[in-house]
């Protein structure tokens, strides 16, 4: 009888330290060769999106990804989409956005003009979603909305603003509980497959890319989201990112994050005051 090889807890330890110290130097020489620094992003799903392409290039280790990836650009182009995570959808968490028309749009109602940052905003559903309901409100003519994102491809979507037919009576949906005040599809056209956004909708919008880890700060905001991307940092790194935020607002500016995020435990926590712990929607004040 053929006798197995007896589990030694010892070896997956060693295992388990190698994949650690080649997920390090991974990251490490993508962002010394490409400048993209995923060092410090949440070790779960970094591992498990490395561990994807890994198998997709056909290779056995993550040694091997290194090596293709730094004589390979277009090998990065791919890992890069694996890394960057672009779920997304319009008003998603639709609570969020009936909590921002009834607590924030009336404050935003004093301001001559209103500067807006959506930092990884994806392939820009929650731009246009933005921009539907600031029209709404008879605010979007004062709003210059800046909509950003690591990731040149999803931009390149967000901008044509045109989105899957079948996404609509999701979107519609959602619409309407985040407190739609109109016909959902007065906004787009439908044609074949696609849903074709109004183009007015975007006229006061600047795509761009930025990245969070590594760009400054580019301008001062009243409204800052950033919603569901700082989950996939750990605590340093959003630690970096929620300074950024804090160096880019106004005074009384509005922070609004995703549901799983927040600012208490964070070096600025002091600096924001909750305007609604639920919808994680904050104010500055110091
Ligand atoms: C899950 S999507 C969230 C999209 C949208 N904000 C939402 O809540 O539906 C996360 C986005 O963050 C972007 N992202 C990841 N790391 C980034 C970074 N360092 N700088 C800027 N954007 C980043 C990804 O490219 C992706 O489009």
């Amino acid at each position: 009888m053929t006798q197995l090889p007896a589990f030694n807890p010892a070896d997956e330890q060693v295992k388990l330290d190698l994949e650690m110290v080649e997920i390090h130097l991974l990251t490490e020489g993508i962002y010394r060769h490409y400048g993209f620094d995923f060092r410090d992003y949440s070790l779960p799903s970094l591992r498990r999106r490395i561990w994807k392409r890994v198998y997709a290039e056909g290779l056995g280790t993550i040694s091997g990804l290194l090596e293709k990836v730094l004589h390979d650009a277009a090998c990065m182009e791919r890992l890069l989409l694996d890394l960057s995570i672009n779920t997304t959808a319009m008003f998603r968490d639709p609570t969020f956005y009936l909590a921002f028309r009834r607590k924030v749009i009336p404050l935003l109602r004093t301001y001559p003009f209103v500067r807006i940052w959506h930092a990884g905003c994806s392939t820009g559903e929650e731009v246009y979603s933005m921009a539907i309901l600031l029209q709404e409100e008879k605010l979007l003519d004062r709003c210059r909305i800046y909509a950003t994102d690591i990731n040149e491809a999803v931009l390149a979507r967000a901008k044509e603003g045109i989105f899957p037919l079948n996404t609509m009576q999701e979107n519609t949906s959602n619409y309407i509980a985040g407190g739609g005040a109109g016909t959902f599809s007065q906004y787009y056209t439908a044609r074949y497959d696609y849903a074709i956004f109004r183009p007015s909708l975007r006229e006061n919008v600047v795509f761009a890319q930025h990245n969070l880890v590594t760009d400054a700060s580019f301008n001062h905001f009243n409204v800052i989201f950033c919603r569901n991307v700082l989950i996939y940092f750990n605590n340093t790194l959003q630690d970096r990112v929620q300074r950024l935020f804090l160096d880019s607002m106004e005074m009384f500016g509005i922070l609004g994050l995703g549901k799983k995020e927040t600012i208490r435990y964070s070096a600025v926590t002091d600096n924001y005051e909750e305007i609604d712990r639920e919808e994680r929607l904050y104010r500055r004040v110091r």
